[in-house]
């Protein structure tokens, strides 16, 4: 029955993700896993690359973003097994090792594989390297990595003042400099702390709030020399470092997980089990904004895996409220904004999201993207500069909406569509595969007419 409610166009160039919600309107049941965690799969394989000896690597995203990653240090040299196969093998060349490659590196539609990697290849003397990525990818700011890499001697050239892709960095060795970063972002903070591999003496970065800290633990597990003080948001890596290989247990992805648990917090008689889920703190914003609207979320079975908290998390309905949510909470569920942004559309009362303008330079502008095509599902939403205010209870009506190719979009989409009356048609679904190949199997074998 639920083949009725989801269904997938895979039609050339795109796909179109229709979702006709019966009149009785429909509930989410079930248990349920979500794919690894792309941070976590990034920096695992780029670890294990960098690593002496053997990777090796379970749980891996099987999204485009990790091929990118594994794509371009296999270009490097590096051998890495089947991304299919249950345990993947990396053998690493280790740190400042990586070759040159014969051709130009393409990170796809991937920020964390560009901006992370030129942090790697800027420090690998007499090397010649070119990076680029898809349309999204090449119109994302690069600046905010090439001037601290520039200022630690980095030769790097591309279009608008070395800022967008393509780039061409000339391999240099590099000085050690504490970065203030203006913004809280893993991609530059982690971007720093990898060419300090190569450098003799303390890199440090420190961040207005702390962003995800994958790199830092997967760092101190692969042997590097790295101290942080968390009052100053701070890291500190000891260089030159040298890296081996570890086994790295890949957790669900929270941010995969946050469309199920927005779904079925928003659609009365729905209850899920998301199992395995990383609950890193850095990363559990969504959790504490949810847990602000009153959602009914609880976590099971904790554990830590491989250096990172793991936990099921078991999701009721029960009605949300209007919440504000600003400051250090942002950059903890920054990717999860979005879909942050459809729960409040069924909240009572208004739900104000600020100082996140980082989104406008997201995968899409996150902030203009959700509140046009909300705008269209019937939702009250305002653009603000620095974020969305959305007034809660208005009814949606299906409509035809777009991805504007953002993997996050197309799936917010399609969860505001369950709570909207008919059919919605969500143009560019492919887009989903970035992140979750499987979203619309998992949807169609949860959803059921209520
Ligand atoms: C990521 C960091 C975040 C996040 C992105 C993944 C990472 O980006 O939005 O999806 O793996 O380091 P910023 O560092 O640009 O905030």
């Amino acid at each position: 029955m639920s083949a009725a409610i989801v269904h997938l166009t895979e039609a050339l160039p795109h796909h179109v993700l229709t979702i006709a919600v019966p009149s009785g309107g429909l509930a989410l049941q079930g248990r349920i896993q979500v794919p690894g965690d792309k941070s976590i799969s990034h920096r695992a394989l780029m670890l294990g690359a960098i690593a002496q000896g053997e990777t090796r690597i379970k749980g891996l995203l099987l999204g485009e973003d990790p091929y990118s990653t594994a794509r371009c240090f296999q270009a490097m040299g590096a051998k890495i097994s089947d991304l299919e196969a249950e345990w993947i093998s990396v053998q690493g060349l280790g740190v400042g090792n990586l070759q040159e490659p014969t051709n130009v590196l393409d990170a796809g539609n991937s920020g964390t594989t560009l901006r992370l990697m030129l942090g790697l290849l800027a420090a690998q003397p007499d090397r010649f390297f070119t990076v680029t990525g898809d349309d999204s990818l090449r119109s994302r700011p690069m600046s905010r990595v090439v001037q601290p890499l520039t200022q630690m001697g980095a030769k790097i050239w591309g279009r608008q003042g070395n800022s967008l892709a393509p780039l061409a960095i000339k391999g240099q060795s590099l000085n050690p400099i504490h970065y203030a970063s203006p913004i809280a972002s893993a991609q530059v903070k982690s971007c720093i702390l990898l060419a300090g591999l190569m450098i003799a003496g303390s890199t440090s970065v420190s961040e207005p709030s702390l962003s995800r800290d994958h790199s830092e633990r997967m760092l101190r597990a692969f042997g590097a020399d790295l101290s942080v003080d968390p009052e100053q948001c701070r890291v500190t890596l000891a260089g030159p470092a040298q890296l081996t290989g570890q086994t790295v247990i890949v957790p669900g992805d929270i941010s995969s997980a946050a469309f199920w648990l927005v779904a079925a917090a928003i659609t009365p008689e729905s209850e899920l089990v998301i199992e395995n889920v990383g609950v890193n703190p850095t990363r559990t914003g969504i959790l504490d904004a949810l847990a602000l609207m009153d959602a009914d979320i609880t976590l099971e079975n904790e554990r830590l895996v491989t250096g990172e908290p793991v936990a099921d998390l078991r999701v009721r309905y029960r009605p949300l409220r209007g919440c504000r949510l600003a400051g250090s909470l942002i950059p903890r569920m920054i990717d999860e904004v979005p879909i942050l942004a459809v729960a409040a559309l069924f909240a009572q009362g208004k739900t104000l999201i600020q100082d996140a303008a980082e989104l406008r330079v997201k995968e899409s502008d996150r902030l203009a993207v959700m509140a046009s095509q909300l705008q269209k599902l019937g939702a009250n939403v305002i653009e603000h500069a620095d974020g969305l205010e959305i007034e809660g209870g208005t009814s949606l009506q299906g409509s035809q909406v777009d991805s504007y190719t953002d993997h996050r979009i197309a799936m917010s989409l399609a969860i505001a569509a369950l709570r909207a009356t008919g059919t919605t048609s969500i143009q560019r679904a492919e887009a989903a595969a970035v992140s979750y190949p499987d979203f619309t199997k998992t949807l169609a074998k949860i959803c059921h007419p209520a």
